[in-house]
């Protein structure tokens, strides 16, 4: 199996490095980072996240590009293939399926708030925020919620347009889009920031983001940041293995790890740079959840110098960052089905985009028709978010960094470090990036 010739690789390292910066700086970024910051004391929070960055989320990211480059294949044949190479178990092949079916979930909900992200976008072309007070812009997401058609029709747009480009293949799907998305995404976040600087309330942000308020700070604050260093780097859905299979020969892991994290970090900061100096400009406060931005900001727009033209650039940029990480999400299942099946990457990315719709739907429809339908108090969209993103990720991470650290043969380890396994994946991946995901494990089922 030379599987060069059935998937491609990507032209340069820079079309890795971006690609990947591209699946790992999404709504995590922008949407969720700055209000769990808000939430969780400011700086105090930067700081535990930037720790379990470097020591837990990056050596995975190290372990799953590995995993993919080792073989060049999907992360179910490229876990089977190394398992059988090393002599070990056949169950590894577990983690490839786990992977494959996470980014599959994740995306049947991602692209819900990605509609969202387009309805705004469209709101703002039309002035819909001006003069908005805080209970008018709440009623305008509310109503918009509680229309089915709304919202599954934004969320039918974005899919089919994550689809098609998938289809398009890696060099003129994938490549062509993060050309255009990532230039323009750090180009608007640059423009907002200078709009933040000029018309917000900058000193206050730089304060709350950088310096830190460990009064804040609890054990809880410690997992989340712990739980987003996974979902914003888009570890445990077997998006990194996946570029890492893409990736050029010649590039070293441990860099572009390196660059990945530190870009995605970047990112984030910056985003919270755009967000704050307009939310205490305008009294609004930081840390009232995931309503930041779709209630609190349209209020601050609405009564801003140039707020509509701001806000239009502003929900542009998060559909720009949702768009570059929907498609890392499916893509290992296309590959795998393109391995599988032989099939065209048009006719893999119609199957995936149909199933994707059909398993989205309830997710769609949760803020609505079906916002009865409960299971341990969760509706279907809180449920799937809940299952991919607490449990399913941080189990794909284990068992990717222990494969990757532990079971790997040296044989496949030296075809990728020459020099054998980095310092990151001996130390710290054998033991500290374990123990970190076994503890957020332990949280979530209530024994910490
Ligand atoms: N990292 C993205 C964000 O911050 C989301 C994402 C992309 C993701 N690919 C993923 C999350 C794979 C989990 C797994 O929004």
């Amino acid at each position: 199996m030379s599987q060069d010739s059935v998937h491609g690789k990507w032209r340069n390292r820079w079309t890795f490095i971006l690609a990947a910066s591209g699946s790992a700086i999404g709504l995590g970024n922008i949407w969720k980072f700055p209000y769990i910051a808000g939430e969780n004391g400011g700086g105090a929070f930067v700081l535990v996240y930037l720790l379990c960055i470097s020591l837990i989320a990056l050596p995975v990211l190290i372990a799953e590009v590995s995993i993919g480059k080792a073989t060049r294949l999907s992360p179910i044949n490229s876990i089977k293939l190394l398992s059988e190479r090393a002599k070990a178990s056949n169950y590894w092949v577990l983690c490839g399926w786990g992977a494959v079916i996470a980014g599959f979930l994740i995306l049947s909900f991602y692209m819900v708030v990605a509609g969202w992200s387009l309805h705004y976008v469209l709101l703002s072309v039309q002035g819909a925020f001006n003069g908005l007070d805080g209970a008018s812009s709440g009623a305008l997401f509310g109503d918009f919620l509680a229309s089915p058609s709304l919202v599954l029709g934004y969320s039918t747009v974005f899919l089919v347009a994550t689809m098609l480009c998938l289809g398009k293949g890696i060099e003129k799907g994938i490549a062509a889009t993060i050309n255009v998305a990532m230039p323009a995404l750090v180009g608007l976040l640059i423009l907002l920031v200078i709009y933040g600087a000029a018309e917000g309330d900058f000193n206050s942000a730089f304060e709350f983001l950088f310096i830190p308020d460990f009064s804040k700070l609890t054990f809880n604050s410690m997992l989340v940041a712990l739980g987003h260093s996974f979902f914003t780097l888009g570890l445990g859905a077997g998006a990194m293995m996946i570029y890492g299979a893409y990736m050029p020969d010649d590039v070293s892991i441990t860099k572009a790890g390196v660059q990945i994290a530190l870009t995605d970090t970047l990112i984030a900061l910056t985003a919270g740079m755009a967000i704050f100096p307009i939310v205490f400009a305008n009294g609004l406060e930081p840390g009232q959840g995931p309503d930041l931005i779709f209630i609190a900001l349209p209020v601050a727009f609405g009564g801003m110098p140039f707020g509509s033209v701001f806000a239009c650039l502003f929900f542009l940029m998060l559909s720009c960052a949702a768009f570059t990480s929907a498609i890392s999400m499916v893509e290992s299942t296309m590959a795998y089905i393109v391995e599988r099946k032989g099939y065209t990457r048009m006719k893999a990315a119609r199957i995936v985009g149909v199933m994707v719709w059909l398993v989205g739907l309830g997710s769609a429809l949760s803020f609505n028709v079906m916002s009865d339908v409960t299971l341990f108090e969760k509706n279907y969209f809180d449920l799937i978010d809940y299952l991919t993103t607490n449990i399913l990720l941080p189990l794909v991470s284990l068992g990717t960094i222990w494969f990757a650290s532990w079971v790997m043969a040296d044989k496949d380890v030296l075809s990728i470090f020459p020099d054998g396994r980095p310092p990151l994946l001996v130390v710290v991946g054998r033991w500290v990036a374990p123990l970190g995901i076994v503890v957020i494990f332990a949280s979530i089922f209530g024994f910490l």
